[in-house]
């Protein structure tokens, strides 16, 4: 009810301000990194594996493809992921060694739990799950779990469920880094200082509010949105273009950018927003001259870059600034005003933006 929303107009958008709680508690007491974060058995199975393999739906499984980068460049384990309701159905090779990791906001998602079954009946016996919700189905199947503190999340599109996803990600790979002798000292100790300081930075992302509502209201007016990506940031354009379809019914396709002279140019016009998701990596020069070939095409570009990007407001380029550069958690940083986007434009044009039709939170039937 009203009470429980206090200041705000709905569920999503209390649960867009909750992230930074969500990820103090998410991250809470971690000082070191320690395999028995992930249970008492970690330890073991962590030396006994040698790939890992992430089953999951929708936004947990972008959440996944996120992992991916990161799990590849800490901890040096190829990585494969792959959507639940696909998996289940198709001949796969399956190796015993590998980690079965399932990523699920309810725990009771029904392609989910049943991917993981199927692996299990292949002989993939090792199994871990990042999970919102303790009590879960999933919980109770897996041998390994990761519970991510962002509470009860009501708004059928997930917000703080995916950024406390990441952020049990992001440990997950340093565990697996640090359990295969990857990772030293004085980096673990980096990559925590980093970890400590996402409410802070995501309490800055958030004052950006004000900035992207005045984006929304050219939004509204669309039918269609293009977002672009490079490498750990593609996932992330795949979110953003996710929350803005579901909840505000507007067409929208991510591409990684590189892709964009493969297919979607052809559909750039003036009348089609370009959002992109341009942290300064070591993709970013790349990423300009993608944008270039949009500009060129009169295509209407929409910038989220960082405190360093080097990018310039101009005719047709749209700028918003994050305040500062996040490294390897900028993923985190990036999807919070891509959510706040999809909210303020489905706000203006007056969409149910904690019930969406035709959707549901927890898809517990095929
Ligand atoms: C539904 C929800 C999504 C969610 C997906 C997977 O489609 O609307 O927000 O990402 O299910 O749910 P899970 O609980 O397994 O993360």
């Amino acid at each position: 009810g009203a009470a429980e929303l206090g200041p705000y107009r709905h569920y999503m958008q209390k649960e867009i301000f909750e992230q930074a709680r969500a990820l103090g508690d998410t991250l809470e007491g971690i000082t070191n990194i320690m395999p028995e974060l992930f249970g008492d058995k970690a330890y073991r199975v962590f030396k006994e594996i040698d790939n890992v393999l992430i089953l999951a739906c929708g936004t947990s499984y972008y959440a996944g493809m996120t992992a991916k980068y990161w799990i590849e460049s800490i901890a040096k384990i190829p990585v494969n992921v792959e959507i639940a309701s696909e998996y289940r159905y198709r001949d796969s090779v399956p190796n015993p060694k590998s980690l079965v990791v399932t990523i699920s906001q309810s725990g009771e998602t029904a392609d989910t739990l049943a991917a993981l079954k199927h692996a299990r009946e292949l002989g993939m016996l090792h199994s871990l799950t990042i999970c919102n919700v303790s009590t879960s189905a999933m919980v109770r199947e897996c041998e390994l779990a990761y519970i991510t503190r962002a509470g009860v999340e009501v708004g059928v599109a997930s917000t703080k469920a995916f950024t406390t996803q990441l952020a049990a990600l992001f440990l997950l790979a340093l565990t697996l880094a640090q359990s295969k002798d990857r990772l030293c000292e004085a980096q673990e100790q980096d990559h925590i200082k980093a970890l400590r300081h996402l409410p802070v930075a995501i309490t800055a992302v958030l004052a950006l509010e004000p900035q992207i509502i005045a984006w929304a209201d050219e939004f509204a007016r669309k039918e269609n949105a293009l977002f672009l990506g490079r490498g750990l940031h593609y996932p992330i354009a795949l979110e953003g273009a996710l929350k803005l379809k579901e909840i505000s019914y507007i067409h929208a396709e991510a591409y990684p950018a590189g892709e964009l002279k493969h297919g979607p140019l052809a559909l750039v016009t003036k009348e089609m927003p370009v959002v992109t998701v341009a942290p300064n990596d070591t993709l970013i020069e790349k990423l300009k001259s993608n944008m270039q070939e949009v500009r060129a095409r009169g295509g209407e570009l929409y910038v989220f870059a960082d405190a360093d990007s080097r990018i310039t407001p101009s005719e047709g380029v749209h700028v918003i600034r994050l305040p500062e550069h996040y490294g390897m958690l900028s993923p985190i940083l990036h999807t919070v005003p891509l959510q706040l986007l999809a909210y303020h434009t489905a706000l203006a044009r007056g969409t149910d933006v904690d019930k969406p039709r035709n959707l549901a939170k927890s898809v517990t039937v095929e």
